[in-house]
């Protein structure tokens, strides 16, 4: 069923407001899908992100899909084809590093929420155009961090905004005391070390702290 931008939207924005901090997860072994995505749930950070950037991660999507309070999406959609798959592995929503009009089409005629990429005012404008009021803001500390966040919200307040990219337990705060950031996301809460050796507790522990951080 096709979605409009400003649906995805809305839908995009209740996925981000359900706690500060979203993971950005790189799963290598999808047994590892269900475990971690229960610790991360466990320590209060329940919207997932898979990132498409390994051959396990629609299988741990599939995997993780159904985990009690858990709102899984994939991240790293490129082409039209990613979002199919990712659609098809029970992704309920679907994040971008950047955006182009093949993807946007894809996302709207799939029924796959997007949280689309922008780095600069011209971009966020193209997809607040289309009707996209929630965005993620990539690569966040590459692109000016802060000051050019909170720059943006000058003209732009309209926005809000996901940054994404160089955030960790030490800069997350500063983004989230900008009036125009809903969360933020992060992989500093799912180490890949502390995934591979199975070490879920630590994992909980990470999301908890996450979880608490307030702007
Ligand atoms: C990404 O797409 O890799 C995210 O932006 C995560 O970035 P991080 O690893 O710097 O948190």
């Amino acid at each position: 069923m096709q979605v409009s931008a400003a649906e995805a939207s809305r839908i995009i924005l209740q996925i981000c407001m359900l706690a500060p901090v979203i993971p950005v997860l790189v799963i290598r072994d999808a047994a590892h899908a269900r475990p971690l995505a229960e610790a991360l749930i466990a320590g209060g950070l329940p919207a997932l992100e898979v990132t498409l950037r390994t051959p396990a991660a629609l299988d741990a999507i599939r995997a993780m899909a159904d985990v009690p309070g858990g709102h899984v999406g994939a991240g790293t959609l490129i082409t039209p084809n990613d979002v199919r798959a990712a659609k098809a592995a029970g992704a309920r929503f679907g994040v971008s590093p950047g955006a182009t009009p093949a993807l946007l089409d894809a996302c709207e005629a799939e029924g796959l929420p997007l949280l689309p990429g922008a780095a600069t005012a011209s971009e966020a404008m193209a997809l607040l155009e289309r009707g996209y009021m929630t965005q993620k803001f990539f690569p966040a500390e590459a692109s000016g961090g802060t000051p050019a966040l909170a720059a943006i919200g000058g003209p732009l307040p309209q926005i809000g905004f996901c940054p994404t990219g160089g955030i960790g337990a030490a800069n997350a705060a500063q983004y989230l005391r900008l009036p125009n950031v809903i969360c933020v996301g992060g992989s500093w809460v799912a180490p890949g070390a502390l995934v591979e050796a199975g070490s879920w507790a630590e994992i909980t522990e990470l999301a908890r702290a996450a979880s608490g951080l307030q702007g």
